[in-house]
């Protein structure tokens, strides 16, 4: 029983710091909206940008990747990257931000 409650109390904190970037995803992804994607660029701003705008994933816009690609790293996760659920992107939501992101230019290159 010691071990058990050892093994939690060494998970808590480990939890709280993944949860926490979520929540904030999440709150932002419908923030002005009400629980609709709009577009494939809004799912691209509200969420992949967070990460692949700003270095924390690799650019994934101006290099023509397949959307059925871009679709299963999303829904099953790929390394560092988590997997979103249904329930946060839907289907019809996904098939269209893999649409955009596999049309999209190449980002500007930063000064
Ligand atoms: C919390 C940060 C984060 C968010 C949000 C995020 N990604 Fe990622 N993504 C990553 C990271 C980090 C990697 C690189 C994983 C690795 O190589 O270990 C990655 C990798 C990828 C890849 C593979 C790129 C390649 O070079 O093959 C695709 C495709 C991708 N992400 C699509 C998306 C899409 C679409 C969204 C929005 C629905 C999204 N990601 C949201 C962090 C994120």
């Amino acid at each position: 029983m010691s071990s058990l409650l050892n093994s939690q109390a060494v998970k808590r904190p480990l939890l709280a710091s993944l949860a926490l970037p979520f929540a904030l995803l999440a709150g932002q992804a419908f923030a002005d909206g009400d629980g609709v994607w709009k577009s494939g660029e809004n799912v691209y701003q509200k969420v992949c940008g967070h990460c692949h705008e700003h270095q924390v994933g690799p650019v994934i816009t101006g290099r023509q990747l397949p959307p059925q690609y871009i679709s299963a790293v999303v829904r099953n996760g790929f390394r560092a990257m988590p997997a979103f659920p249904a329930s946060f992107i839907d289907d019809k939501a996904l098939q269209q931000v893999g649409e955009y992101i596999s049309k999209s230019p190449a980002p500007a290159a930063k000064p």
